[in-house]
């Protein structure tokens, strides 16, 4: 039986962490939706068509060495505002959460537009200065030269452009439950989310 959880939500604020814990906690597979947009951005950046790229898009280009860096991530950003772009990734993602034995999918639309009937939704915020600060860290610990300013700037140009754009604008759905880890720990994070989850597989027996 399929289980879709939908986690959404604005730059670094812990979808990512949150995502791979709950999937490993309920033995669950786990998208990053989010690597789709920056493959495509990558291609983008290398002189591909954003919708020629999107529409052919393998597996293996999610696993291209780069993607984690902001120059991609903007990229991304500016490719996922085209509606082709989004259209092509559609069902991808779709098949990906019907799929037997559970899926966690993180992204800005899971809930809204990916998986509007996902069993459980979680809407994933912290400040943008904490968000920033930890965005920072996670790269400058990958050895990318970056500084805070800079990535703030990033972090909010990147979250005006998804907040604002006509097509799947990154915004909670109704029914998500939110999560703001500021002041959390990734541990009692982690924890909110699985009860939030345990409580939604309860609901359905
Ligand atoms: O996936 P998303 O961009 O939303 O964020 P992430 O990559 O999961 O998290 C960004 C960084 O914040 C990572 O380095 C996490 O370890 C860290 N983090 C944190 O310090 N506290 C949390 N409650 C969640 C994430
Ligand atoms: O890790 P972080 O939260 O910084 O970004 P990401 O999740 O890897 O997403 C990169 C960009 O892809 C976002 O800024 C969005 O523009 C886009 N994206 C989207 O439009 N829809 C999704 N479901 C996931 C990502």
């Amino acid at each position: 039986m399929s289980f879709a959880v939908a986690i959404d939500g604005p730059a670094a604020a812990g979808k990512g962490t949150i995502s791979k814990a709950v999937a490993a906690h309920f033995g669950f597979a786990h998208l990053d939706t989010g690597l789709l947009y920056r493959a495509v951005g990558a291609k983008v950046r290398d002189g591909a068509e954003p919708v020629a790229a999107a529409q052919t898009l393998q597996p293996q280009d999610l696993e291209a060495g780069d993607l984690r860096t902001p120059q991609v991530a903007d990229y991304a950003s500016k490719v996922a505002v085209i509606p082709e772009v989004r259209a092509a990734l559609v069902d991808f993602q779709r098949a990906f959460a019907a799929r037997a034995g559970g899926a966690v999918l993180d992204g800005r639309d899971i809930g809204t537009v990916i998986c509007p009937d996902a069993q459980a939704k979680l809407f994933v915020t912290a400040s943008a200065e904490c968000r920033a600060e930890r965005r920072f860290k996670e790269l400058t610990g990958n050895g990318i030269e970056v500084t805070l300013e800079g990535v703030l700037a990033d972090v909010i140009a990147r979250d005006t452009r998804d907040r604002e754009r006509a097509e799947a604008p990154m915004v909670a759905a109704e029914d998500a439950v939110l999560i703001d880890t500021s002041d959390l720990t990734i541990e009692a994070a982690v924890n909110q989310a699985i009860a939030v989850i345990n409580a939604a597989r309860s609901a359905r027996t």
